[in-house]
């Protein structure tokens, strides 16, 4: 085990910084190995800080080669530099000028964070702390500063210079070949906002009308000759920023806004003021290398960080800590700008399968931590799905609870009130709690508590008094650090549906008129007077909070749902739980009663011969089965991913065979015509007519392997190719490796695609997937040096392969950790979320859980860990009470 345990910080140990920057000069001199730093900072002392307290800048793997202060070199007893800090034990009590020095090399930088190179060009990724592996500062987001930055290069190296902010002046500079350009950015920001950008970079550009008449210059950067893949991007900024005017009355704020498309990224992108720095994945995409899946991903990570510009750039956090403040809060806006570019149930269901994957998983794992975490030894390890979604979440359930408009007005005062300032989510809640007259201290308990509750419903039915109850009981298990949980504040959305379907005109006074309970106790109950029969009770419509919940429904009340549920959401929740039940009892080896079966998938095939035609995106959605890790997590303990993979191909199958005829008709109506779109509604065709071909492939092999081959060979885009290479996936044979054959032939140049490529062999649930991941890692176009290669071969065997991570011999675990220690020494940062995939491992049944352990135990062994790997190798095996 490792005896340097990091340094721990505390939320509880906030204080101000005892200096503030005011401005940030930087002169930029790249050059592959020796890039020169000059960052002359205006200081000055807090006034909320310590009177007598010494000034130390943050840094990271610096080396300081010159320091003056106010013009003067400061002698050598003054001061002390090391790689991590800069301290001067008695700087001036007044304002006054810093002026250092530093020397970097962005070549040997693999971790991709500070000032690093991607296929020859420069580029930098600040966020969280990055900024301190450029030069020496104050490396915290409540110390924001005006940046003005110098950037000079070799010419033939990097034509384009590009900073933050509006550029200023450019041209010339001394040297043979050499030129400048300057950015200067009037807004103060953050260090971890800060970037620059210089390399051999095409561009697509157009200009955008303000809603206050201001011009805008807009423009995406990405690798020459692939200015064609980038118009779908161009397209979806104006549309982000078209949308924000709209439905948050926020308006862009500088002349110009720059997206540089990078192929060596550590996440899928970044904010950086004025200047958002992307994952060339989230880009780049034309109908020969793109799915719909990755226009869909790019739409919503173009706004995303769009949307930064207000939520996370003109209002900041005060601190790490608060960082739901602005990925929660953005989440939420980019979920609601796809809402509503596309369609709003079918996103909502993604929504929430992505939750359910990611969050609840981590929420029930020894990596559960609260929305806003009150410790952390690595910040980086808390961009988490919890930050992310469930933060998602609760602004959903805030703007449930208080309304469409109360909300909108919420948002207002926030961003009036803290527009240029590092708030807190304190400062968030007050703005609604302010213009509700509400008070939103129980429900702040969503930032606190970590866990995802558990509500448990019991209906029942008085033909005598015309009544129907509702006993509600929630509780939430415990999580690391938190044995005991209080109720939360939970908003059911809800409905009654009759039996023949119709809704039911029952009354609550209990429900507010837009149908929402607030289930704030540990137990409550609610009465309904006036139901003349029956109902089926329709609960968390919308999905209206991040829980689980238990209510004993039949198969029959299920598929009243199914069928009738005003709440599109809902039917397609009630399909899912009718086959979960199904697939948790044979996953558990006990007996299913073949009634129960021929019951569901005849209702599928009513389903589809009814209802899927008026809205394939949906269909797909419904006939497409729970996944692996739905069931296992349904099951909770004592998990074997072989059984779970059995019944859930045996279901398919059953399914498959009770509706080839409605699958066959979807696969001649929906076959496509016309050329390429991306839009919502051409996708979903796509998707419920592969959704057929994969139904089909499990009812009957060898059908599914002639109707695979002929997609394969006749596709017209990538989403049908690829969607028919991976039905061959799961068909050993020959067809299967002439496919991959021909696919890497044709995308031989083409890493993107190529990423596809190994993700689908990745994820082949066989024994000899392992072998063949390793002999992948020896392919030619593999890097362990890129995030997305690693990522879309290693990554989705651990994290999609759920039978093969899960091996029983443990070699899958063993695989991983021996990638996890190999890229630690390259990228941590990389190496930790890889080693994320290990969370679930104690819900694994023993055998498999020792294997995991031993291959954990020999992670944290090894010495010198970085940070990242240490912490959640750490958290990953710390005893805890579970459930
Ligand atoms: N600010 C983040 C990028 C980031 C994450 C920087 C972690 C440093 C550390 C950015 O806004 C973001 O959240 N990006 C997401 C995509 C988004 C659509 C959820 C990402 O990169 O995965
Ligand atoms: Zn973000």
């Amino acid at each position: 085990m490792r005896t340097d345990i990091a340094q721990i910080v505390r939320l509880e140990d906030y204080r101000p910084s005892d200096f503030l920057i005011d401005r940030v000069a930087l002169d930029v001199r790249l050059h592959p190995t020796a890039t020169r730093v000059t960052a002359t900072l205006t200081l000055r002392p807090n006034p909320l800080g310590r009177a007598d307290a010494p000034l130390v800048l943050d840094g990271d793997e610096l080396n300081l080669k010159a320091l003056a202060l106010d013009g003067r070199a400061l002698p050598a007893g003054a001061f002390e530099a090391s790689p991590q800090a800069l301290t001067i034990a008695q700087p001036p009590r007044r304002p006054f000028n810093l002026t250092i020095e530093t020397e970097i090399d962005p070549t040997s930088n693999t971790k991709l964070m500070g000032l690093y190179r991607s296929s020859g060009n420069y580029c930098t990724q600040c966020e969280a702390e990055g900024f301190r592996r450029i030069t020496y500062f104050l490396d915290r987001p409540d110390v924001m500063a005006v940046y003005t930055t110098r950037i000079e290069a070799d010419r033939d190296e990097a034509p384009v210079l590009i900073g933050n902010g509006n550029r200023v002046e450019g041209g010339a500079a001394e040297g043979t070949n050499r030129h400048y350009a300057v950015w200067h950015d009037p807004h103060p920001k953050p260090s971890y906002l800060f970037a620059l950008v210089g390399g051999r970079l095409g561009r697509v550009g157009r200009s955008f009308t303000t809603m206050g008449e201001r011009e805008v210059d807009v423009a995406v950067y990405v690798e020459p000759g692939k200015e064609d893949r980038a118009g779908y991007a161009l397209d979806a900024i104006e549309r982000s920023m078209r949308w924000d005017e709209r439905v948050f009355g926020r308006e862009y704020d500088l002349d110009v806004f720059n997206i540089v498309a990078v192929s060596d990224f550590n996440m899928g992108a970044m904010e950086n003021k004025g200047l958002n720095i992307f994952n060339d994945k989230y880009v780049l995409a034309s109908p020969e290398t793109a799915t719909d899946a990755d226009y869909a991903n790019i739409e919503a990570i173009i706004a995303h960080e769009y949307f930064h510009n207000w939520s996370g750039n003109r209002v900041t956090c005060r601190d790490w800590f608060q960082l739901c403040l602005k990925e929660g809060l953005t989440v939420f806006r980019d979920q609601e700008f796809s809402s509503d570019e596309r369609s709003r149930p079918v996103h909502r269901i993604a929504e929430v399968k992505a939750l359910r994957a990611r969050q609840f998983l981590e929420d029930s794992s020894p990596l559960a931590h609260p929305v806003r975490p009150t410790q952390y030894r690595e910040i980086n390890n808390f961009y988490t799905a919890t930050v992310y979604e469930k933060g998602a979440e609760i602004v959903r359930m805030l703007k449930t609870i208080i309304g469409p408009e109360d909300f909108r007005r919420g948002m207002d005062l926030y961003y009036e009130r803290c527009d240029g300032t590092a708030a807190t989510v304190e400062d968030f809640l007050a703005a609604f709690a302010d213009v509700t007259g509400r008070d939103l201290s129980h429900f702040s308990r969503w930032y606190a508590q970590a866990g995802t509750p558990r509500v448990t419903v019991a209906g029942t039915y008085d033909a005598a008094a015309q009544t129907y109850r509702l006993d509600f009981a929630q509780s939430t298990p415990p999580t690391p650090g938190q044995t005991e949980k209080e109720p939360m504040a939970i908003p059911v959305a809800l409905g009654l549906v009759a039996r023949d379907g119709r809704p039911m005109q029952a009354t609550c006074d209990r429900v507010s008129a837009n149908g929402v309970f607030l289930l704030d106790k540990a137990t409550d109950r609610l009465t309904f007077t006036g139901v003349s029969a029956p109902p089926v009770p329709s609960l968390f419509r919308e999905f209206s909070a991040p829980v689980k919940t238990t209510l004993d429904l039949s198969n029959e009340e299920l598929l009243v749902l199914l069928r009738h549920d005003g709440d599109a959401f809902n039917r397609w929740q009630a399909a899912q739980s009718v086959a979960l039940r199904l697939l948790v009892a044979r996953s558990k080896g006990a007996s299913v009663a073949d009634a129960d079966v021929a019951g569901t998938a005849s209702a599928l095939r009513a389903f589809m011969e009814t209802d899927a035609p008026a809205d394939p995106a949906f269909a797909a959605l419904v006939v497409t089965l729970p996944s692996e890790t739905d069931i296992a997590q349904e099951i909770g303990s004592d998990v074997d991913p072989d059984a779970i993979h059995r019944a859930r191909r045996e279901l398919r199958r059953r399914i498959g065979q009770a509706c080839i005829e409605p699958l066959r008709r979807f696969r001649e109506s929906l076959a496509e015509s016309g050329a390429y779109s991306p839009d919502a509604a051409s996708a979903g065709r796509r998707s419920l007519r592969n959704a057929a071909l994969d139904l089909l492939a499990a009812a009957d092999a060898a059908l599914g392997e002639r109707l695979a081959r002929e997609q394969f060979e006749s596709a017209v885009n990538m989403t049908d190719r690829l969607a028919a290479l991976s039905v061959l996936m799961t068909l050993p044979g020959e067809a299967r490796e002439t496919a991959l054959d021909r696919f890497e032939t044709r995308y031989r140049n083409e890493p993107l695609v190529l990423d596809k490529w190994f993700m689908l062999q990745a994820t082949i649930a066989e024994d000899a997937t392992l072998e063949r991941v390793m002999r992948l890692m020896e392919h030619r176009a593999f890097s362990m040096s890129n995030p997305n290669r690693v990522r879309s071969l290693v990554g989705s065997f651990a994290m999609l392969n759920q039978r093969q991570f899960n091996a029983p011999d443990g070699s899958g675990y063993d695989f991983l950790a021996d990638i996890v220690l190999r890229t630690d020494e390259l990228n941590p940062q990389l190496a930790a979320r890889l080693l994320t995939s290990f969370s679930s491992w104690r819900m694994m049944e023993k055998t498999r859980q020792s294997h995991a352990k031993n291959a954990l135990l020999r992670i944290a062994g090894k010495p010198n860990l970085s940070r990242d790997v240490g912490d959640i190798v750490a958290r990953s095996l710390e005893e805890h009470e579970s459930r």
